[in-house]
């Protein structure tokens, strides 16, 4: 059955909307994402904390990567250019930096407040190519709500 990703953005919307604190939030929009989305191995976010990207809710095989300096991965890449990344085949790509064996494909979408970086929804799959415009689009989408969640932390 093909992915009817409007309805995947405002499931994942009203999930996100009906959480009351901001890391409760993160949390939800992970399980949300890996579970519409079975292309999606590992989901993640990080948050930036300065100047390194921390780890936060994860579901897939826990990473090595729990901090990563920005300009440092395809993450860091993602937050130092402050715009969306998607990687076709990660093999191909020196700036990536290994989660798991079995990953194809990635795409990091920021999670940005006006021009400043707040951190980042990071998506592994283990097909290649996963990611297109939709998914660029939907990830981008909840990147936009997760910003408001966050917009009342300091840090
Ligand atoms: N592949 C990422 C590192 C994070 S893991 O995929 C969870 C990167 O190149 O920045």
């Amino acid at each position: 059955m093909p992915i009817d990703y409007e309805a995947v953005r405002s499931q994942i919307g009203n999930a996100v909307r009906e959480e009351p604190d901001a890391s409760r939030a993160l949390e939800r929009a992970v399980s949300e994402i890996k579970a519409a989305m079975p292309d999606y191995t590992w989901v993640g976010i990080y948050l930036l904390q300065d100047g390194e990207l921390v780890l936060g809710p994860f579901l897939g095989k826990p990473s090595p990567h729990t901090r990563i300096p920005v300009g440092r991965g395809i993450c860091g890449a993602a937050a130092a250019e402050k715009q969306t990344i998607v990687v076709d085949d990660v093999s191909a790509d020196e700036r990536y930096l290994a989660c798991s064996l079995d990953t194809r494909s990635e795409i990091v979408a920021p999670i940005m407040r006006g021009d400043r970086v707040l951190g980042e929804i990071d998506i592994d799959s283990d097909r290649a190519a996963a990611f297109g415009g939709k998914d660029r689009a939907l990830l981008e989408a909840v990147a936009a709500m997760l910003s408001e969640k966050l917009g009342g932390r300091q840090d």
